[in-house]
């Protein structure tokens, strides 16, 4: 069973194997928090992205982390839903993206992996339910990964996910 923690900062300074980043689905960068791994990963981030997207809403495909300090080896890029009321399936697709990048964790044999709060930013998904997803979904996926971060930007963030993992 893997160790779930929240932590608040950035992720592009996190200390795992693995990284996440919300990305929108052609893989080539955008805002958010998508633009500071871009930013930290350097250009060459931006080209294997395109090289293997487009990515699909609820998946996940990675990618090398270049100019990403150690220990970080991979970036994992997942394309959550757009928020259009939650009669669209935005919280299967949103449970999707942390099923898929453990999967994709897995076959990478990674064993630490960093989150953000994917979706509840530019895609509008509300925080506090997504947060209960986000907590739900990997409480509930066997995976060899030992260490999950959930990784808040900010102090309300940081309350919803402590909250959601206190259910
Ligand atoms: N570290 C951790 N979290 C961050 C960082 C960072 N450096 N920067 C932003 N965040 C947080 C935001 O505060 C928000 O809670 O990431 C969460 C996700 O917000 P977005 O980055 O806007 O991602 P999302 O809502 O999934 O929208 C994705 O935005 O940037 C574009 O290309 C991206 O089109 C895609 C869309």
């Amino acid at each position: 069973m893997a160790v779930i923690e929240v932590v608040q900062g950035d992720i592009t300074l996190q200390e795992t194997d693995v990284i996440v980043t919300a990305a929108n689905e052609s893989l080539m960068g955008g805002g958010g928090v998508d633009g500071a791994v871009h930013r930290a990963a350097g250009r060459r981030l931006a080209d294997a992205g395109a090289a293997i997207g487009p990515c699909e809403p609820g998946d996940a495909m990675a990618t090398p982390a270049f100019d990403l300090d150690p220990p970080v080896q991979y970036v994992i890029h997942t394309v959550g839903p757009v928020w259009e009321g939650g009669d669209h399936a935005e919280a299967e697709v949103l449970a999707s993206c942390y099923r898929r990048c453990l999967e994709i964790a897995d076959e990478l044999g990674a064993r630490s992996i960093a989150f953000p709060a994917i979706a509840t930013g530019v895609y509008g998904f509300p925080a506090e339910k997504a947060s209960q997803i986000a907590v739900a979904t990997l409480m509930s996926s066997s995976t060899r990964v030992e260490q999950i971060k959930l990784v808040a930007y900010d102090q309300r963030a940081y309350d919803l996910l402590v909250a959601a993992l206190a259910l």
